[in-house]
Parts: structure tokens; C-alpha cells; sequence
């Protein structure tokens, strides 16, 4: 099967054409697998899957990933609904720029979304290439991270005291499950080796990072506000447009991403996976 891959034009981001991904071969995967290390996000438009469908595509790329704070779907322990009701007044879930559950210990290598219910107008997800930025990035800039550690943790988000806590749950659609468990922390550099390319690559932001290891955070905080600012840089972005039937796969490991509103009174309707940490691929 050959398959048809258009660049977006943009920082990073391919539409892929000419592949049914009910009907995946060895090869077949091969070249999406490189198409999306190249692309970092890959669109498959006019797919018509099951949520089975959705569970057998990512797990040709890696075992599901571990999805914390989200109740799954029914029947589906693997998919979470992104789910915004026409009337809903909660706010947007995932507005803030992330790299997947970056607070693990082992990180989602990717992110599956199969888009289900799409608005006529709004709803895009965005994206940005942390790979161009460090690339781009000015020599003084990285000289003051180079070989920092950062400190992760969700607790902004999902601590019961977070965006998503237990004052949020009244007029969510979203099933998110809020607990203690996200006051954790890990630690990551704050540059990393692309486990694949082999690529020099800035991963997650200020939001999961809450910090930098044995620094103070009157120190810590305006590097990573000066880093935030360089990372979401309009240069290395991709505006992600959505069709019904749409499936997007993205590499955390290289991107972050976010959502965007500007549909309200119109349904939003996603199934998620993650694409877990592939030891497979590391070990290669
Ligand atoms: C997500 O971050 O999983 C959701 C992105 C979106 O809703 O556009």
C-alpha cells in the first residue's frame, strides 16, 4: 500500500491520505511510523472507526499508555471521551499547553484523537515543535538550561485543589477523576535525546513543570516563563483544523499541544488513547 503524505506547510504537522487504518500491514505501519517521527503529528482524514478500531491502531505503535485522572469510556478501559457539550459552561479542558502526563515516571511516547463530533466552526487543536525550538533556540537561552532537571506534577490540574478538582465536577461533561496521587513529582531534563531520532529536543512546559531541581523558584519560575515564551513561538507551530472522521496521532516526545475553544454552542465530541512507553523501540 503506498501512502500519500502532504506536509501542513507549517512547523511540523502531515495529512496522510490513501490508507485504510482498519487495514494495516507491517509496512504499511512501517511508513506511518516514519512519516510520524518526521511529521511529529500525522491527520488521517475520512477514517470510519470503532472504538475497537482506535484500540488496535495504537497498540500497533506501542502498549496503551496509563491514563490517570480520566474514567474511560464504557467497555473501553483504554479510550477517554474529550467531550463538550453545546451548553457547557466549564472551562475548556486542555486550554494550557502540555506534553501528555509528562509527570509519569515513563511518560505516553504519542497520543491517538478520533474525532467523532466536530463543530462548524473553532475547536482546533494547536501544536508546536519543541524540537524547531530548541533548534532555533538563542545560544543564551540555552546555556541557562542546559542540563537542568525539571520538577513534574500534575497537581495543577488534577489535585482535588486544581483546574479539574472538586469544585469543577458540577456541569463537566468530561468523566475526570481528580486525586492526591497528583501531587507526585518525577523529574526529566528539561532537554532530551528522542528515544527514535535521536534528535535534541526541549519536552513539556511550565504548567506540569512546576520547577527546576536544586533551584530556588524565585529563580526557577522566570527561566521557565522566559522558556514558555520561546516555546510556543508562532514559528514553530501547526493549527490542527478537524473533520469528522478524523484520526491525529502526535509524538510527546517533540510536541506539546492544546486546545482551543471558539465553538460554544456547538457539540465537541473525541475518543483519546495514549500510546504508552515503548521499551521495544529504546531497545531497537
Ligand atoms: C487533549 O489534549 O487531549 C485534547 C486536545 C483537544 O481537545 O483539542
Amino acid at each position: 500500500m503506498t501512502i500519500d503524505i502532504t506536509p501542513s506547510g507549517q512547523a511540523c504537522g502531515a495529512t496522510v491520505r490513501g490508507v485504510d487504518l482498519r487495514a494495516l500491514d507491517g509496512s504499511t505501519t512501517a511508513a506511518i511510523r516514519s512519516a510520524w517521527l518526521d511529521h511529529k503529528v500525522l491527520a488521517f482524514p475520512d477514517q470510519d472507526l470503532t472504538d475497537d478500531d482506535l484500540e488496535a491502531f495504537t497498540l500497533r505503535f506501542g502498549p496503551f499508555g496509563d491514563d490517570p485522572f480520566f474514567a474511560p469510556i464504557d467497555d473501553h478501559p483504554h479510550i477517554a471521551a474529550i467531550r463538550r457539550t453545546a451548553d457547557e459552561t466549564s472551562s475548556l479542558f486542555a486550554e494550557n499547553w502540555h506534553a501528555d502526563w509528562s509527570f509519569q515516571e515513563y511518560p505516553p511516547d504519542g497520543t491517538c484523537l478520533y474525532s467523532k463530533i466536530v463543530p462548524p466552526v473553532g475547536g482546533d487543536t494547536l501544536y508546536t515543535n519543541q524540537q524547531a525550538a530548541l533548534d532555533a533556540m538563542p545560544a543564551d537561552l540555552r546555556d541557562r538550561i542546559e542540563g537542568l532537571v525539571a520538577i513534574h506534577s500534575a497537581r495543577g490540574g488534577y489535585a482535588p485543589d486544581g483546574t479539574y478538582g472538586d469544585d469543577d465536577a458540577a456541569g463537566r461533561s468530561m468523566q475526570i477523576r481528580p486525586s492526591e496521587d497528583a501531587y507526585a513529582t518525577q523529574l526529566h531534563p528539561l532537554i532530551r535525546t528522542h528515544p527514535e531520532t535521536g534528535a535534541e529536543t526541549l519536552y513539556s512546559t511550565i504548567g506540569y513543570i512546576i520547577g527546576i531541581d536544586g533551584m530556588d523558584d524565585d529563580e526557577a519560575r522566570p527561566l521557565l516563563g522566559e522558556l514558555y515564551g520561546w516555546q510556543i513561538r508562532d514559528e514553530f507551530q501547526y493549527r490542527h483544523r478537524w473533520e469528522p472522521n478524523m484520526l491525529v496521532m502526535w509524538d510527546n516526545r517533540c510536541v506539546l499541544h492544546r486546545a482551543t475553544g471558539g465553538y460554544e454552542g456547538h457539540e465537541r465530541l473525541l475518543h483519546r488513547t495514549t500510546i504508552g512507553y515503548n521499551a521495544d523501540v529504546r531497545a531497537a
